[in-house]
């Protein structure tokens, strides 16, 4: 039988030959420091578990759920005023099975065959993914060291611009670790405003950023609203990542596309999730400003750590991974990678898995404590992967 032209769409999965290597290094009992995944080691918040626990004994509650709950979209509208001071109404709020899944349906509600969209690069690979599913075809712009891994919208070509349906910001920044600068959201509202286009912000990680920074929304910025769509997602702040909750925030006609496509193919999400989603929204936010704390400390831990054996790069600014540039002049990030798994027991990302502009670079993501990413440090070293 011959598949769909769709799956041509998307590579072989880069990370089968270093997990293959992996459980043959681990079957021979070495000793592997896993800093490649993106699923935090922190505990889900008690309240959270109690809420889904509770609803999930009321029989009710396994039925289709067939909308989102009022009290859910109006606890979203309370924590957006209350955590970023931004106004929205029930209207401009939909749940998603994740901002993964929503930024693949989106692509899918917003695009036709051939469109143009404008993606970052390196950037999160759900964005290229979501996007060619609706036919699109990405143009990237780089996020540069020269320019803090931040969106330069000056240099993307009129021609470009003028022919682009949406631009992609993800502030805090996976992979590259940079955070929205004063003045950068109003820049992008009005690089959209004069080509009509639209700005899909991805907020993933504004509870984890660093040095004392403030991790708002985009729909905080004058003109957002009308622009732009918001990605806010719980996985990260409250460690609920298998739960599967984010939303769709901001355009009312934005949100009923979505809506109208994933209408045809579910039925709402599981009621006990949602009532977990308003106990997250609505109870204590301490443990989410320690939590960023412990992941501050580890930025340090790991940032300091590297550049001790020689490694060049900058801090962290936010998200709970570290961009750095492959030491000793080596280019290949999966070789890299591959290296450093062999020699080290180190596992990290490639870069170049992110896009063209990672090549050169591997993504470390802060799951383990300060003391082991010592152990890390000194493996790394006396693998001669210093410089
Ligand atoms: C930038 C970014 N957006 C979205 C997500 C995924 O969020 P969710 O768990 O809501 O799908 C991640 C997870 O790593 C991410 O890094």
């Amino acid at each position: 039988m011959k598949f769909s032209k769709r799956l041509d769409l998307f590579g072989d999965e880069i990370f089968a030959a270093l997990n293959e290597r992996r459980m043959q290094l681990q079957a021979q009992g070495k000793k592997i420091y896993n800093m490649s995944v993106g699923t935090p080691d922190f505990h889900t918040p008690d309240h959270i578990k109690a809420a889904l626990q509770e609803a999930a004994a009321d029989d009710d509650n396994w039925k289709y759920s067939l909308r989102d709950l009022p009290e859910l979209l109006q606890a979203v509208c309370d924590y957006y005023k209350r955590r970023f001071d931004v106004e929205i109404t029930p209207d401009m709020v939909m749940t998603v099975y994740g901002s993964q899944e929503g930024m693949g349906h989106l692509g899918m509600a917003l695009c036709d065959e051939g469109d143009t969209v404008l993606l970052p690069d390196p950037c999160y690979p759900v964005f290229a993914a979501g996007s060619k599913m609706g036919g699109a075809v990405p143009y990237y712009y780089p996020l540069t060291a020269e320019n803090d891994f931040l969106p330069n919208v000056k240099e993307i070509p009129e021609d470009v611009a003028k022919k682009a349906k949406y631009i992609v910001v993800s502030l805090p920044s996976n992979p590259v670790g940079s955070i929205a600068k004063p003045g950068l959201y109003e820049e992008i509202i009005a690089f959209a405003e004069k080509y009509d286009m639209l700005v899909i912000h991805d907020n993933a990680y504004s509870d984890i950023i660093f040095d004392g920074a403030y991790g708002g929304s985009f729909l905080a910025a004058p003109g957002a609203k009308e622009v732009g769509v918001e990605f806010f997602s719980l996985s990260k702040s409250f460690n609920v990542t298998g739960a599967r909750i984010s939303f769709l925030i901001g355009r009312p006609d934005v949100i009923a596309a979505l809506r109208k496509l994933r209408s045809q193919i579910d039925f709402g999400m599981f009621l006990p999730i949602q009532k977990a989603a308003i106990a997250a929204l609505t109870g204590p936010f301490e443990s989410v400003k320690e939590q960023c704390k412990m992941y501050e400390a580890r930025r340090d831990a790991l940032c300091n750590g590297l550049r001790s054996i020689g490694w060049d790069l900058p801090n962290g600014k936010g998200t709970m991974f570290v961009w750095a540039k492959i030491p000793g002049g080596r280019t290949d990030s999966m070789a890299f990678c591959m290296e450093l798994m062999e020699k080290a027991g180190v596992i990290v990302t490639p870069g170049s898995s992110f896009g063209p502009h990672g090549e050169g670079y591997v993504r470390f993501a802060l799951v383990l404590p300060p003391e082991k990413i010592g152990e890390v440090i000194a493996a790394i070293k006396d693998a001669g992967l210093g410089c």
